[in-house]
């Protein structure tokens, strides 16, 4: 009776339940400075890398598609865990953690144990766009970080590069995410790069036909095989659209010029259903930009109800690594 009483107080301690309702200024007693710090560090980081923070940025979607946004797609390999970093979307191919360690070192120096990991990420990735010229908006905080990770989840979930507008519409739909949620989210592709590995199926092989996809611009396409010839290092990388620095919606202007880097991108305007939002978002920056804030609020909003905490550090679940260090 007293082993279960006493590890009844250990998870009371350990965990809270996440029912937290999100709201804006959560951390406004607790950490004023909060918001303030993630984005001078993000302004540095910037500075350092321009395209980390489009990095950065991304986090937020492969973060909260999989169990909700709870940064359990920080969370390291264990012996006994096979985190996220390594599934199939996201191996060799998310990167910059270390700005995320960099904010959470400086937030812990401020306001040890108060601002969750699952935040830092909502925060960063409206800093990276409202940084590089695109909106800035209110985000809404109170996130608990999770107490683990699954690559398997990841796997199912996150999509191909290969995918095209139907099935995305599919996944978008499980998470409550409308076609607009769809095209204006998609118009992140405006800052970064993708690798060759992520194009050369529509280079050369587009649905097994031996042949490049059709709907790529024949300029576009032999800058695109320069880039990436058939015997080239996969992880040679490219701009997802003209201007890769800027947040704006050149990206919108080059899937109408059958200019989009993915497959997933060129579809969008292929695909009679999102085809309509493409067009207006190439010619209305400001609706791309209003749908854009609305798409990242809901897809912030995503939560598993699980137990959480606030770890210590991003990378590790709080009382692992001592846990580790005595075994
Ligand atoms: C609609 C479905 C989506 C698909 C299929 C997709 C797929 C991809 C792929 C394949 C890459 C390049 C990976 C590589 O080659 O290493 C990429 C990069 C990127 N994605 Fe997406 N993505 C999608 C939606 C999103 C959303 C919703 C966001 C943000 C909210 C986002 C943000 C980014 C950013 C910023 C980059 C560039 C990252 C960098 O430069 O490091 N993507 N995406």
């Amino acid at each position: 009776m007293a082993m279960i009483s006493l590890f009844l107080i250990f998870l009371l301690h350990a965990v809270t339940v996440v029912t937290a309702d999100l709201r804006p200024g959560f951390y406004r007693s607790t950490c004023p400075d909060a918001e303030s710090i993630v984005r001078a560090v993000m302004k540095r980081a910037l500075i350092r890398e321009p395209r980390s923070v489009a990095s950065v940025m991304r986090f937020q979607f492969h973060d909260c598609f999989v169990n909700g946004c709870d940064a359990s797609m920080l969370l390291d390999d264990t012996p006994t865990m096979l985190g996220e970093k390594l599934a199939l979307s996201n191996i060799n191919s998310l990167r910059s953690y270390e700005v995320i360690d960099e904010v959470k070192e400086e937030l812990e120096k401020t306001c040890p144990g108060v601002v969750s990991c699952a935040d830092i990420i909502i925060m960063a990735a409206r800093d990276a766009v409202a940084l590089t010229g695109g909106p800035d908006w209110e985000v809404r905080l109170g996130r608990l970080d999770s107490l683990n990770a699954s690559q398997e989840d990841s796997n199912n979930i996150m999509p191909s590069p290969r995918a095209n507008a139907s099935a995305l519409i599919d996944l978008f739909k499980r998470f409550n995410l409308s076609i607009k949620d769809l095209v204006a989210l998609s118009g992140s592709h405006s800052i970064g790069q993708a690798r060759c590995f992520s194009i050369m199926f529509r280079l050369y092989n587009q649905s097994g036909s031996g042949k490049p996809d059709p709907t790529i611009e024949p300029c576009f396409r032999q800058k695109l095989n320069k880039l990436c010839p058939l015997n080239v290092d996969q992880n040679i990388t490219g701009d997802l659209d003209a201007t890769p620095r800027l947040f704006d919606n050149q990206y919108f202007k080059d899937l109408v010029a059958g200019r989009g880097f993915l497959n997933s991108d060129q579809t969008l305007f292929t695909f009679p259903y999102t085809r309509g939002y493409v067009q207006l978002y190439s010619t209305d920056q400001s609706l791309f930009f209003k749908d854009f804030v609305n798409g990242m609020l809901k897809l912030g909003e995503l939560q598993s109800g699980r137990p959480g905490e606030v770890r210590k550090n991003c990378r590790v679940v709080n009382g692992q690594s001592d846990d580790l260090m005595l075994e």
